[in-house]
């Protein structure tokens, strides 16, 4: 199903991919200019997973996130999936998922791993690795087979368009049920991480049970 393009360095795979078809995979040793989301740095040095997925549009691409997620969760097996694209052991994140939607063309599903890699000084108290967390090298070759292996037994139920599946995978995982404070793009939010509805966004209960509906934002545990 994927067709596999491994790189020595890249500026960012997730830029690369654009110019590739659907189910490519672009997959670096190390990148110049890993991007985050919100156009933050992504560091990317040597020893961790780079891989972007060449994809074809859907509505509802933030679902190719949260099998991204789940699929880098069940390859490494350790953690819970913070909403919506992080992996976090400890408070720590070792893991970032980046959905970019290039019209009504295609998407790129890019994964960010910190596997064997160092991670920056600055970064420690909020990063770590799988390395770090298992106190063991660990085989990036297995792990990459690994996440494609479970994301294309994801990507077989969104073709069946079998999202309640998914959610209720992506629920089994994360941290719902923790209180949460959320910086959007509109202000800060504080509650409950209470729930995901059917489109995948996060309902929040403040103190008074109010819901909200948060779309997009920085969630702090
Ligand atoms: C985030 O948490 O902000 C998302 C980070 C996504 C990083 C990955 S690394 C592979 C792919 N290529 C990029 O330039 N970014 C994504």
């Amino acid at each position: 199903m994927f067709k596999i393009i491994k790189f020595k360095k890249l500026d960012s795979t997730n830029k690369k991919a654009r110019s590739y078809n659907n189910f490519s995979v672009i997959i670096a040793d190390e990148q110049s200019k890993g991007k985050g989301r919100f156009e933050r740095r992504w560091s990317s040095s040597q020893g961790g997973i780079y891989m972007s997925i060449v994809l074809p549009h859907i509505n509802k691409p933030q679902f190719y996130t949260f099998i991204a997620c789940l699929s880098v969760l069940k390859a490494c097996k350790v953690g819970k999936i913070k909403w919506p694209n992080d992996l976090i052991y400890k408070n720590k994140k070792y893991c970032g998922i980046l959905t970019e939607n290039l019209g009504k063309d295609k998407s790129i599903v890019g994964m960010g791993v910190n596997i064997n890699n160092d991670i920056p000084k600055n970064l420690s108290s909020k990063s770590t690795s799988l390395c770090n967390i298992l106190h063991k090298r660990q085989d990036i070759n297995k792990l990459i087979d690994n996440i494609l292996f479970n994301f294309k037994k994801y990507y077989k139920l969104i073709e069946e368009k079998n999202f309640s599946k998914i959610i209720s995978d992506w629920k089994n995982n994360s941290f719902l049920g923790s209180k949460v404070k959320i910086k959007t793009l509109s202000g800060i939010y504080y509650g409950f991480a209470n729930d995901l509805d059917k489109d995948g966004f996060l309902i929040i209960k403040d103190d008074k049970c109010k819901k909200a509906k948060i779309k997009e934002g920085d969630i702090y545990i």
